[in-house]
């Protein structure tokens, strides 16, 4: 059926039928939506969400669609995230900032560096909105985003009511919250973030201090690091407005000490961080590029030759096609390796 893209502005909100999210996801993927629901006044969150066509069809939220692969067309809604507004509610030494689930992520780290914040400079140019920010935890080099959220205000759709979510009922972990967890329980509207005027640099993350170096920088600010982080994802990951992906497709796996001995005996290169309970993060990209995947292109979808995490869109692949090339990466690391990658992405649609 030809998506049509006609929607029908209910004040508030706006409702279209059989609508394509071609635009709507970075990994460029042709699916559509039975109803696709356009938010951008959160307080006309229940009313969309009561729209009597919907019935009990499955939710999907999305913000800037930066972390989905939609494996087929979605029978069901999607609500798209478009509320917009920062809000500074507390100034002083830390400052307490109130941010719109639609805004997006890359221009509030902007916006906040532009302001005397510090902080957020480790996470500029991560792709997606604010909303999605704490679902998955976001996190690069050395800096995860649950350090500065204050509360996560949801709409919690078992008790039909809005809530605030201190950051210790969050569940944060690597890559990882509550809302993963519970995936049809919350719809994230704002996000409280405390951030401080002053604070240490996180330089150890590798590449920062030699990008540093070559910036010529001796004492770096927070602006220097944004520029050092920004000159690293442009040079590592593939930008997602010329070549569709959604970033890392892969987490690095963590596993037991033991098994950790072993593959390191095997495979001394494998680069590793040791957790605090003695578990062992490995290198996903190494594992894959180990197995050869780095580049490998069937049809149009690949893994990208700049980093063996990225899953690519090389221009048509369906996302039928780029589930399937990511279960073959899969299989041959568990082949390989005994380690079986979980993906970061939420996967719609696939069976399994
Ligand atoms: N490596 C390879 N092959 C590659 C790429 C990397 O062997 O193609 C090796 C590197 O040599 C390095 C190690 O893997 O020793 C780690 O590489 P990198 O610093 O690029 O980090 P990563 O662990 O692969 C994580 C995040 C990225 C984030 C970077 C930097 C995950 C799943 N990914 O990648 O996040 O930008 O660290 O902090 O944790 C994302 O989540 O979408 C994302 C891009």
């Amino acid at each position: 059926m030809q998506p049509d893209q006609s929607s029908v502005d209910m004040g508030g909100y706006r409702v279209s039928e059989n609508a394509s999210l071609r635009a709507r996801n970075t990994l460029r993927v042709d699916a559509s939506a039975r109803w696709l629901v356009e938010l951008d006044d959160a307080s006309r969150l229940p009313d969309a969400l009561a729209h009597p066509a919907f019935g009990d069809l499955p939710l999907q939220v999305l913000g800037e669609g930066s972390n989905v692969l939609f494996t087929r067309d979605f029978d069901g809604v999607v609500l798209v995230m478009a509320t917009r507004g920062v809000k500074v509610e507390e100034d002083g030494d830390a400052t307490r900032i109130a941010v719109a689930a639609g805004e997006r992520w890359d221009d509030f780290v902007r916006w906040s560096l532009a302001q005397g914040y510090a902080g957020l400079e480790n996470l500029i140019l991560i792709p997606g909105t604010v909303g999605a920010a704490p679902i998955q935890n976001i996190g690069a080099y050395g800096v995860e985003v649950a350090e500065f959220i204050e509360s996560v205000e949801a709409w919690d759709r078992q008790q039909r009511r809005a809530l605030s979510l201190p950051r210790s009922e969050c569940a944060f972990g690597y890559r990882d919250s509550r809302f993963k967890h519970e995936p049809d329980r919350y719809i994230v509207t704002a996000v409280r973030f405390t951030l401080p005027r002053q604070r240490a640099l996180r330089l150890e993350y590798a590449g920062i201090g030699e990008q540093l170096q070559r910036m010529g920088v001796q004492e770096p600010s927070a602006y220097h690091v944004a520029e050092a982080v920004v000159h690293l994802r442009t040079r590592k990951l593939p930008d997602p407005a010329v070549i569709g992906n959604a970033g890392s497709f892969f987490k690095n796996p963590h596993v037991d000490a033991q098994a950790a001995a072993r593959l390191l005996r095997e495979h001394p290169a494998l680069p590793h961080w040791e957790n605090p309970d003695r578990s062992v993060k490995l290198s996903a990209a190494w594992l894959i590029e180990s197995c050869g995947f780095k580049g490998l292109r069937e049809g149009d979808a690949g893994i990208s030759n700049r980093h063996a995490l990225v899953l690519v869109n090389h221009g048509q692949a369906s996302g039928a096609a780029l589930w399937s090339l990511a279960q073959r990466v899969r299989q041959g690391v568990q082949a390989r390796f005994g380690v079986m990658l979980d993906t970061e992405p939420q996967v719609i649609g696939a069976s399994g």
